[in-house]
């Protein structure tokens, strides 16, 4: 295994007053630096030709990896077709929001042509598996990598016995087309974007391999990096202890299905005690819309290899036995939902950490809904209108002129947003009840650039509630800047006091940046927002994040000069 820290550089002198700062350890604490030149990439898959948008000549991107308690510069120079912004999906940015990257929240895209931005922040208190993705247009459905923080210097080793080797795994999705395209398409008819026509571990359609070594255990890094599907994930005769999630971790859970809604992680122990062999590794859609009909899957090979090179050739000629997992059925919601609601965080020192006392409670209901089509909507039909998406109907609507984060850092918000993002939905109706949810009035929504404004170390409790407006789906939600808690998940409609639902877990809920929230349901999460900048709150469904599925929070700075944002760097992107 390769745990060297490419791009590593020790850095002496220069570092140490600012870790004093931030009250980093000053042993070792170390800058990882990269260069991610973005352009053209000309690939082949599945007996294509596709030119696609790619960092460094890679796909996928290279792969970040970190300590906790280091700093990450990482310069990007574009010289894609594309304005583009990379996210590091997951990293809690504390004081470095201007590091974040969603398009217009905040930062203007990188211009095409060459322009550059470094992004530049610190790994604090985090350790896990994350990942980055362009956060622009659909591009991450080819700009992404994976960002793995390993223990820092002063904690060097992991909540579970050290495995002897580890592998990432990306999952993703492929398109015989340009994404840009099946963006433009989609917001062209106001309608679905056509289905990617495959599954894709490691940017591979087919035929990516790991090799184990009996006896031996490995930690897989498994990344969701699918633009709109929802995975399961099995080995074939081979057995998983999930150990942590979004790079939190967790009790160690024992399953031998791994499920991943797009955005999400899971850190796995897998044992390869089965007989020496060929197993299939196997990806599969899970699908919570009723009626859905995309079932695509793939698969990846696990080889046990030997130390002898006469029980390599025996293996050799049993070659034609590959063991292939049982999946489940492709609508299989109990599966998922079984793993999703199972999973609960690891206890440091034993002891809970979930704020107990809540200064805000929002409710907020989210799904799909319509909207007039808009002029430039030229293949919309105007009968049905555009598909939209919303958040307590709020479609969400991205400024043009400047990022949400500069104007709240100019203290002049005018034109760009407003303050008024509601904390309870417009109309209460049976949201989760298909006949309710086709009311014409309760399906129309309207855009709006609107956030939810927060004093800083506020702690936020928010209902997460689906529509069945235009069917019910497991949306995954994420929120940037923050790890939330999950304290309670279910189906049908949230009721605060009604006797049946499950109780809150206080104790150890799991913590994620990304939720799952069941089809036709709702989940509880609370955080503390005691990091200052503005910060996206979204589904990570590619197909609804351009229609609106979005809204953000906006921190207001703290009372000590350590809990302000500080000023944008000077190379900060202008539009
Ligand atoms: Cu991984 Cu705002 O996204």
């Amino acid at each position: 295994m390769n745990r060297q820290m490419c791009g590593r550089a020790y850095v002496l002198l220069a570092l140490v007053g600012c870790c004093c700062l931030l009250g980093l350890p000053l042993a070792d604490a170390a800058v990882v630096e990269h260069t991610f030149h973005v352009g053209n990439l000309t690939v082949n898959r599945l007996g294509q030709r596709q030119v696609i948008t790619a960092v460094n000549g890679q796909f996928p991107g290279p792969k970040v990896e970190a300590r906790d308690g280091d700093t990450v510069v990482v310069h990007v120079v574009n010289y894609s077709p594309y304005n583009i912004t990379i996210h590091w999906h997951g990293v809690l940015q504390r004081l470095s929001g201007w590091a974040d990257g969603p398009s217009m929240v905040s930062q203007c895209p990188i211009r095409t042509g060459g322009a550059a931005y470094t992004y530049r922040f610190n790994i604090t208190g985090q350790e896990g598996t994350l990942w980055w993705h362009a956060h622009v247009s659909f591009l991450r459905a080819t700009v992404y990598g994976a960002l793995l923080i390993r223990p820092g210097p002063d904690k060097p080793h992991y909540p579970f016995p050290t495995p002897h080797g580890e592998a990432t795994l990306l999952f993703g999705e492929w398109w015989n087309a340009s994404v840009v395209d099946v963006e433009r398409q989609a917001m062209l008819t106001g309608g679905a974007p056509n289905n990617s026509v495959a599954l894709t571990i490691n940017g591979m359609t087919g035929g990516y391999e790991l090799a184990v070594r009996h006896g031996r255990t490995y930690l897989l890094r498994l990344i969701n990096a699918a633009l709109n599907y929802q995975l399961f994930f099995k080995v074939a005769g081979h057995a998983f202890t999930v150990v942590a999630a979004d790079a939190c971790y967790t009790d160690p859970y024992d399953t031998d299905v791994v499920v991943l809604a797009p955005g999400q992680t899971v850190d796995a122990l897998m044992y390869a005690n089965a007989t020496p062999g060929r197993y299939y590794m196997a990806a599969q859609v899970y699908q919570s819309l009723a009626n859905a009909t995309y079932t695509a899957a793939t698969t990846a090979l696990l080889r046990y290899e030997h130390h002898d090179a006469a029980a390599e050739a025996a293996l050799t000629l049993s070659r034609t036995k590959i063991v292939m997992p049982i999946m489940p059925a492709f609508n299989d919601s109990e599966t998922a939902q079984g793993f999703y609601g199972s999973l609960t965080g690891l206890l440091p020192d034993g002891k809970p950490t979930v704020p107990l006392h809540v200064d805000t409670r929002m409710l907020v209901t989210y799904g799909l809904g319509v909207m007039p089509c808009m002029p430039a909507q030229t293949l919309c039909n105007r009968t049905r209108g555009s598909v939209a998406a919303s958040m307590n109907n709020v479609s969400f609507q991205l400024p043009t002129t400047m990022s949400l984060l500069e104007a709240h850092a100019r203290g002049n918000v005018d034109g760009v947003y407003t303050r008024d993002f509601p904390d309870r939905p417009p109309v209460v109706f049976n949201f989760t009840s298909a006949s309710a949810s086709s009311n014409r009035s309760v399906m129309l929504t309207s855009k709006g650039t609107k956030v939810k404004t927060l004093r800083f170390n506020t702690t936020v409790e928010v209902v997460l509630q689906n529509t069945a407006i235009l069917g019910s789906e497991n949306h995954p939600l994420h929120l940037h800047g923050f790890n939330f808690y999950v304290l309670a998940q279910g189906v049908g409609n949230f009721h605060a006091r009604s006797p049946t639902r499950s109780p809150y877990n206080l104790v150890n809920p799991q913590q994620r940046n990304t939720v799952a929230v069941p089809a036709g349901g709702w989940a509880v999460i609370r955080f503390t927002a005691d990091n200052p900048g503005v910060w996206v709150m979204h589904c990570h469904l590619d197909a609804h994040l351009p229609f609106g599925l979005a809204m953000a929070f906006e921190v207001d700075d703290g009372p000590t000069p350590d809990t302000v944002l500080p000023p944008p760097p000077p190379d900060y992107p202008q539009c």
